[in-house]
């Protein structure tokens, strides 16, 4: 199995040494049987769970009833899935185009924000990651990522996280806009100021320039609130959404102002697969999940549990834990590789942020006794 894939993928991931064949709730198996706590949860993807059952049944019936229908028709699972992100978003943000992933919805946010304001330069911040994709790309920070691929798309400056005069002196007569993740994932887990947020918007509204969130990796619960943003009370004048939105099924939505959408002309902008039926239908389940089983409220006791628990490991390997509600990362000394591997060999998945800090986005129904393990065994792994 690993050999095939090998072969015949692109080979730009390394990889880690087991065959996963099975999920549920928080916990993954390997194609021998073996049982791991998966604090990887596909990238931050399965907030409800792996295999959550209400997504599996909403999948099931919805593949029976339609699978494709283009966005030119109106359907009634898509139209319940925009009413419902209305819903859950600042009631400012009430529109949404839905594409496929956390890359697209910043795709297309940028492109909304430059027809919009008819500026085209953007203020991204260092260490950001907003995706792989041109535009997207030229929004993240890191230079390996970038470097082989230019030239991107011209006007993206970085200014500091947490650094106000360093965004003030980035901005010009053609900035559309400012984007930022109210946690920085990728780049490392950085909490932003209440006031840097705050002063964002500020910046923004007198300076006439469009405030972008990048909650791709925020969203849905995992730092504690629906949406990062409900800690800032701060509203953005677009909202950038996706991972978990869909229960692990492949989302990413731009959630904007209706001024904002409505200064694109008909066709400007699309997606073959945005708004498919069977996707929204499991949207809708995952964040009907989501919202019932009060989610947001586990992520942030139990985020505050595994965070108590883990700058009590005493180890000189740990430099910083950081992290809010169930998003995580535990700067160390030396490089992480070899720790994923020992919690790996002792049934825990673990992530990377960079080269030195490891980053837990586990299921936001993991379990305490789930946590608990996790800890055993980071204490074990950590010790040398
Ligand atoms: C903050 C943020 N933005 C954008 C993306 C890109 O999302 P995708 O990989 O779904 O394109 C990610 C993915 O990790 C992310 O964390």
């Amino acid at each position: 199995m690993m050999e095939i894939e090998e072969k015949y993928s692109a080979g730009i991931y390394s990889k880690r040494p087991i065959i996963i064949v099975k999920g549920k709730g928080s916990r993954v198996w390997d194609i021998e049987g073996r049982e791991y706590i998966d604090c990887v949860g596909g990238f931050g993807v399965a907030i409800v769970g792996h295999s959550n059952e209400k997504v599996v049944e909403t999948i099931c019936e919805q593949a029976k009833q339609i699978i494709v229908c283009p966005t030119v028709f109106y359907n009634d699972k898509r139209a319940e899935l925009l009413r419902l992100v209305a819903e859950i978003t600042p009631k400012e943000l009430s529109k949404t185009f839905l594409s496929n992933s956390g890359t697209e919805a910043v795709e297309c946010a940028l492109k909304i924000a430059r027809k919009y304001t008819g500026k085209k330069e953007f203020i991204a911040m260092k260490r950001a990651f907003h995706g792989r994709t041109m535009g997207s790309l030229s929004a993240t920070w890191k230079k390996k990522y970038k470097k082989n691929f230019e030239p991107l798309v011209p006007g993206f400056k970085h200014a500091t996280f947490n650094n106000l005069d360093s965004v003030q002196d980035l901005i010009t007569n053609n900035t559309a806009a400012i984007i930022v993740e109210p946690v920085q994932g990728e780049g490392g887990v950085y909490v932003a100021d209440y006031d840097f947020i705050k002063g964002l918007r500020d910046i923004a509204d007198d300076k006439d320039i469009l405030l972008i969130f990048d909650e791709i990796q925020t969203g849905f619960g995992r730092t504690g609130k629906m949406f990062a943003l409900e800690h800032y009370n701060v509203t953005p004048d677009i909202l950038c959404i996706g991972k978990g939105m869909a229960g692990g099924l492949p989302i990413g939505a731009t959630v904007a102002k209706p001024e904002i959408f409505e200064s694109l002309d008909k066709g400007e902008h699309g997606s073959t697969f945005g708004g498919n039926p069977v996707v929204a239908a499991a949207a809708i389940a995952a964040i009907k999940y989501i919202i019932n089983n009060k989610l947001p409220e586990h992520a942030k006791i139990k985020g505050e549990y595994l965070l108590d628990k883990l700058r009590r490991i005493e180890s000189n390997v740990i430099r910083e834990v950081r992290g809010i509600g169930l998003m995580i990362g535990i700067e160390l000394r030396f490089p992480v590789k070899k720790y994923i591997l020992e919690a790996l060999k002792k049934g825990v998945l673990i992530h990377s942020s960079g080269i030195s800090t490891l980053r837990m986005l586990p299921p936001l129904i993991i379990t305490y006794k789930e946590i608990d393990m996790v800890i055993e065994v980071l204490e074990e792994v950590l010790k040398t």
